[in-house]
């Protein structure tokens, strides 16, 4: 079911960026957004592209006070043949139907939800940057929006999509980087919001985030919320190592790990590479004995906004530990260069990953 869209247009297009080496990340927007009001009596109703531009909000609005929002974060690239074109884009809108559910927000029809994504993509094409390594972020999020202050479920919502051309995410690239373990904050508990994509769970988790910063590291590395012993995520990315040749990465069954989409894309791209791949608890004590008896060979982050994130060292409880050299490991620049090439259109796309959107 598509969701009808009215089209207003900017009467004032911006000056896109002139040097697309500077974008970085989440800093320069487009002309428009399309933004949607959900009520329990209407259901989503009076779709629009408008102007991108401030949100009016109700200073009582749910999100305002109980946090009820959920985002998703994809990208659309410029693509070899001169076309543009999204990646697994029905993962996304799965996944924010799912993080919907969790925070008893109103979930959006799927097919409906894709077409919002895609008219969007269209009318901002131009906006698509060209230079090796960039893309289109959109970054889709939904809100609860009663104009009240009781806590419950939302009457009222607002679903918003706003694009923006990107860069790098991490100033260092495709470098590794340096990465402490966490031990005092968690991100995720066990029966929480940990696999949903919603705002709380990065505000929970911006203390440790500053405070690795204020220590020269670039993020940190998770432990679970019960235990604090078996590893969950790096940053805002799901996290794998090769330990003695096999691929071993936290498996999802905690319910506290997000479920990302470039995590099972490198998944199915290792097996399909005939590597061994366990998805199961790791304990950090399994880590630094590996990491002790040389066995672990290679760690990285996995995410839509910096694809593959090696990581170069490792520092716990006083100790540091270099891993691959410091270097980038060949594993990690292979799904790198793969994951890169399919979403860029330079290689083929032999899994049906990437839907063409329109001509560039
Ligand atoms: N984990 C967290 C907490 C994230 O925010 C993200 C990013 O979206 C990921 C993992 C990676 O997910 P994906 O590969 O779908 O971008
Ligand atoms: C990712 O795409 O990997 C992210 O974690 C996005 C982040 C800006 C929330």
């Amino acid at each position: 079911m598509k969701y009808e869209i009215s089209v207003t247009k900017t009467a004032c297009p911006k000056e896109k960026p002139a040097d697309e080496s500077k974008l970085g990340f989440g800093k320069v927007f487009t002309d428009h957004m399309f933004i949607m009001d959900y009520s329990t009596d209407k259901g989503w109703h009076d779709g629009r592209i408008v102007p991108f531009g401030p949100l009016s909000i109700h200073p009582a609005s749910t999100v305002l006070h109980y946090g009820a929002e959920i985002f998703e974060g994809m990208k659309a690239y410029r693509r070899a043949d001169g076309s543009i074109g999204l990646f697994r884009p029905m993962e996304n809108v799965r996944r924010l139907n799912r993080s919907a559910e969790r925070l008893c927000l109103p979930e959006l029809d799927e097919e409906g939800c894709l077409d919002i994504l895609n008219t969007l993509v269209e009318l901002e094409k131009d906006w698509v940057p060209h230079s090796e390594g960039t893309s289109l972020y959109l970054r889709p999020y939904l809100f609860g929006n009663d104009p009240h202050l009781g806590v419950h479920a939302v009457k009222n919502a607002t679903f918003v999509v706003i694009c923006s051309p990107v860069g790098a995410y991490y100033a260092e690239g495709i470098n590794p980087v340096k990465i402490a373990i966490e031990s005092t904050d968690v991100r995720a508990v066990r029966g929480g919001t940990g696999y949903a994509k919603c705002g709380g769970n990065y505000a929970a988790s911006l203390r440790a985030g500053q405070r690795a910063e204020e220590k020269g590291y670039t993020q940190v590395l998770w432990l679970d919320g019960v235990e604090q012993k078996y590893i969950e995520e790096v940053g805002a990315m799901n996290v794998m190592f090769k330990i003695a040749g096999k691929i071993v990465t936290p498996s999802l069954a905690s319910g506290s790990i997000l479920p990302g989409i470039t995590r099972k894309s490198c998944l199915e791209l290792l097996k399909d590479w005939g590597f061994e791949v366990e998805e199961r608890k790791i304990s950090v004590d399994e880590l630094f004995a590996a990491a002790a008896d040389g066995s672990l060979e290679e760690a990285w982050g996995t995410g839509t906004a910096a694809v593959v994130s090696p990581i170069g060292q490792l520092f716990y409880q006083g100790n540091s530990y270099t891993l691959c050299g410091g270097e980038i490991g060949p594993v990690a620049q292979k799904l790198y260069d793969q994951l890169t090439g399919i979403q860029w259109g330079k290689v083929e796309d032999k899994f049906g990953w990437t839907q063409f959107v329109c001509n560039g």
